[in-house]
């Protein structure tokens, strides 16, 4: 696109920017400690509703000056919004805490209230004793706080609906609302809230979430009507697709809400879902997430949701058990609507046969724009694929019929969108349109669970680029309140492996803090007497027990959120859930081998035998739960864990490990890695494993990927740490199959389920995103971007990116816990730029590699030398110190933003 100097003039230009931007928004004082920004209560910036009896507080903060830390801290929360202007916290003011503590804060005040609305802000001292001005003010608001405060009973029905006359003016008003199934409520006239396919799918018998709504200003003085419609959503799924065992966990889906209103005067009113509501049938004549909506204009009644409506004809709503669980808040992004697409084209492969390409694989459903007579029926089949002749191929989508069927009312131009349902794909066919239709006729709706996106990731090689948008794009369009496998065929399940293989990933390119805190009481709900874990949760499908790289979720999602986001509170909450899970595998493993699988290496190329990748997974479980319970302080748990880890190691070793010919198991990639990876080889094998799994990679398999999802998530990162990043390069950049780039070569717009391209139409999805994990090893790989051993939530940071072959030039950044973590580099023989962002109260290693035609290297910051002849320079602000460790280079680094640039020397 263009050459070496205009790229680095492009990325000059781009650090620039983010420089001059970060300056702009924080407001620097002249020297000292700018004012906290990004509040979260719970990781979200402004919740409504939430039942955490001790929220925490976590705050980025911003200062002038390099090698910045916070020494103190003072939280103020206030029951009034001018209460906390005064700077009166009369709710609790923590007082100037000495403390360096900006992430995971509990709170500690007075007992928050059911249904209050607090207000809170913080400020900071910084390392010299310097306060920020305080941050601007966020507020968190408390849901219902136990079942007692729910009015309401479950109530069925496809359309429901109630009046209610409030005397008096509406000064707060907050709805709370769920369903066994889906819901979409409505008040005079309107829909409340951008949710859609809410609330969450949960192991509704144990646990159903609620969303809260301010809706004040939807309320008068007078008449106001409340509706509701409702999908079966997960609630009623099943007959034809799940075991009975397993199949709908009910028979119609239900609602339970209550209005909580105040008035002028303050008098207070609730409204709740009972038997004195009314209930209708309603235009959706079906629905089902895999099956999709049928509608029927003619049936949609008028005026049903406003004020002074006849409901005499309806008939009194059915009151049900409905879930007896626990009502939770739903604390995590819902989904919504994220985005509009304009169709790229439209062929007409047979007559009255319409189909429009996306030009993207995407989620959600489409709008259809129509006019005709009423009556007529148009329907939208949804597919991935289409065939040589332009009809479209619908045979990976299993049982799942994956189509909306719309019937016109009959009045000039209609718009209809589905409500309780999502398809995956990339093309519509529709037929049944009145007249031709054309690029206007449709609109895609992508719709996914609303994370937000705090990663990126850009390189100078452009098939990394091309297979970061499908990461992007396959993840997304697995979240739907749950991480999915997939979103088109009669799955979209939250099978645990595929969940723990992309988490990482998934971390580092959104805001996966709340999602995953939700996810991990999911698996805690789903969890057997028996300690063992489903291999999806909510558990629909897959084997029971799950398989151990399937259950091996449980462990993983909670260390994860420790490493990234400091959460202590998840290992403790999750302590005993975990203990019981290793209990299970104990009791089921044989001399300290655990030998029971399913899936194995799910999707491998060279078969790796499924017993031994189980007990790999039995070990890291059982050394992960050690380490948690010394994070904890239960040392001598820790170390009895330590120690049957260690007795498993040695079974390992002794019963999978061939010492002469230096292999794991019977030597594949995924065997070898795994053992490598987790550091079971014995010290003096270490070359011969690591050689064998080169050897298999470059010779033996062409410098190509044999491994299934499991092996690979093992495989990149380990290379790198062996110092091969080349050759994890190699086969990250590799077209040819299989490999990523191969997908993207053959016109894939999201991560395929296998890595070939067609098998059959049974295993054949083309949005998995079990296979983005790779994603990780672009941000910390390439990138640079890690943190440093035995840190989390990045407070110690490692830069180490790794300059490898024809790429010249990649740029990561993630907007951590702590703020942003941003590592740009370029390189060409004679030079490497590094630009480096380290938030304030963390510090870093910047890795510096050198070239071996570099013998006698200058690094400069700024314009500053910091390296000269073989030593550290100092003087440099905000630079403690380096090192040269081999062919690298290490400075430590206090926060702020370097630019360290590396020449041969002059
Ligand atoms: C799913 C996978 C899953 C696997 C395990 C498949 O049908 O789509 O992603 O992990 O089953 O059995």
């Amino acid at each position: 696109m263009f050459n070496s100097d205009g790229r680095l003039q492009v990325i000059r230009a781009v650090a620039g920017l983010f420089l001059f931007l970060s300056l702009l928004s924080h407001s620097y004082g002249a020297e000292g400690p700018a004012a906290p920004t990004d509040l979260r209560c719970e990781y979200l910036s402004n919740p409504l509703g939430i039942d955490v009896r001790e929220p925490r507080f976590s705050w980025v903060l911003h200062h002038a000056a390099r090698a910045q830390g916070q020494t103190a801290y003072q939280v103020l929360v206030a029951s009034r919004a001018e209460g906390l202007e005064r700077d009166a916290g009369d709710i609790w003011d923590s007082g100037k805490v000495a403390s360096s503590d900006s992430i995971q804060v509990v709170y500690a005040g007075k007992r928050l209230a059911n249904g209050e609305t607090y207000y809170w802000k913080v400020r900071y001292w910084d390392t010299a004793g310097n306060a920020s001005p305080y941050s601007a003010a966020a507020q968190f608001e408390m849901g219902l706080l136990s079942r007692d405060e729910w009015k309401g009973q479950w109530i069925e029905g496809d359309m429901l609906r109630k009046e209610v006359t409030l005397d008096g003016k509406v000064v707060r008003a907050r709805a709370y609302v769920t369903a066994l199934g889906y819901y979409e409520l409505r008040i005079n006239g309107e829909k409340v809230g951008r949710n859609v396919l809410d609330p969450a799918w949960t192991t509704y018998p144990k646990r159903v979430l609620y969303t809260t709504y301010d809706v004040t200003r939807r309320l008068r003085s007078g008449k106001n009507a409340f509706g509701a419609m409702l999908g079966g959503g997960w609630a009623t799924l099943g007959a034809r697709f799940f075991d009975p065992e397993v199949g709908p966990y009910y028979k119609a889906p239900a609602l339970l809400l209550q209005v909580n209103i105040e008035l002028e005067g303050g008098k207070t009113v609730s409204v709740a879902s009972d038997g004195s509501w009314k209930a209708s049938k309603g235009p959706i004549v079906s629905d089902s997430v895999y099956d999709g909506e049928v509608y029927d204009g003619r049936r949609e009644i008028p005026g049903w949701d406003q004020p002074e409506f006849d409901d005499s004809q309806w008939s009194t709503a059915q009151t049900a058990e409905g879930s007896q669980g626990v009502l939770s808040a739903q604390m995590m992004p819902t989904i919504r609507v994220i985005d509009s697409m304009v169709p790229v084209s439209l062929s007409n492969p047979k007559p009255g046969v319409y189909v429009f390409d996306m030009g993207q694989n995407m989620s959600g459903w489409v709008q259809l724009r129509v006019e005709g007579p009423a009556g007529t029926q148009v329907t939208l089949r949804f597919a991935e694929l289409v065939y040589s002749d332009g009809m479209i191929d619908r045979q990976n989508l299993g049982a799942a019929k994956a189509r909306d069927i719309y019937t016109l009312k009959g009045e000039g131009r209609e718009t209809y969108e589905p409500h309780f349902t999502y398809h995956g794909f990339r093309y519509v066919e529709v037929t049944g349109y009145p007249g031709a239709p054309n690029l206007d006729s449709l609109r895609g709706r992508v719709v996914h669970t609303a994370v937000g996106t705090v990663g990126s990731f850009v390189a100078s090689k452009q098939i990394l680029n091309d297979i970061q948008r499908l990461i992007h794009w396959s993840q997304l369009t697995n979240l739907f309140s749950i991480p999915t496998d997939c979103d088109q065929r009669n799955e979209r399940q939250g099978w645990m492996g595929d969940a723990q293989a992309t988490a990482q990933e998934a971390m580092m390119n959104f805001d996966m803090a709340a999602f995953y805190t939700n996810f991990i009481r999911d698996i805690r709900d789903a969890q057997f007497p028996d300690g063992s874990v489903p291999d999806t949760v909510p558990r629909k499908y897959g084997g029971v027990p799950g398989d151990l790289g399937w259950q091996t979720a449980y462990p993983l999602l909670c260390w994860y959120m420790w490493e990234q986001y400091g959460d202590r509170r998840i290992l403790e909450e999750n302590y005993d859930g975990l203990k019981k899970y290793v209990a299970f595998l104990r009791s089921h493993a044989q001399d300290n081998i655990y030998r029971l699988h399913w899936e194995g290496d799910w999707v491998e190329l060279a078969h790796t035998p499924g017993d031994y990748i189980a007990d790999v997974w039995y070990y890291y479980d059982v050394s992960l739960f050690s380490r948690m319970a010394q994070i904890l302080g239960k040392s001598a748990e820790a170390a009895s864990y330590g120690q049957v880890a260690a007795q498993i190691k040695d079974a390992l070793n002794r019963t999978f490990f061939d010492a002469k010919s230096g292999n794991f198991a019977n030597g594949t990639q995924t065997a070898n890695a795994m053992a490598l990876f987790l550091d079971l080889v014995p010290k003096e094998h270490r070359n011969a494993v690591e050689r064998n799994l080169t050897d298999d990679i470059v010779y033996a398999h062409n410098t190509h990927v044999t491994t299934g999802f499991i092996g690979v998530k093992f495989l990149m990162p380990l290379l790198t740490s062996m110092g091969r990043s080349d050759l994890a390069y190699e086969l990250a950049t590799q077209t040819t199959y299989p490999s990523w780039g191969y997908m993207v070569k053959r016109g894939a717009t999201t991560l395929w389920e296998l890595w070939q391209e067609k098998t059959g139409p049974a295993m054949n999805s083309q949005d998995h995103i079990m296979f983005g994990s790779v994603g990780a090893w672009f941000y910390n790989a390439l990138g640079g971007i890690n943190l440093s051993p035995e840190s989390v939530g990045y407070q110690h940071i490692r830069i180490a990116p790794q300059v490898v072959e024809d790429l010249t030039w990649a740029s990561a950044s993630v907007d951590t816990i702590r703020g942003t973590v941003s590592s740009s580099w370029t390189h060409s023989p004679e030079f490497i730029t590094l630009e480096v962002a380290i938030p304030v109260n963390s510090d870093g290693q910047v890795v510096i590699p050198t070239e071996e035609q570099m013998t006698d290297v200058v690094i400069r910051e700024g314009d500053r030398v910091v390296w000269e002849n073989g030593h550290y320079v100092s003087g440099d602000p905000g630079l403690t110190g380096a090192t040269r460790e081999g062919r690298n280079i290490i400075f430590q680094v206090g926060s702020g933003t370097y630019s360290f640039r590396l020449t041969a020397g002059e």
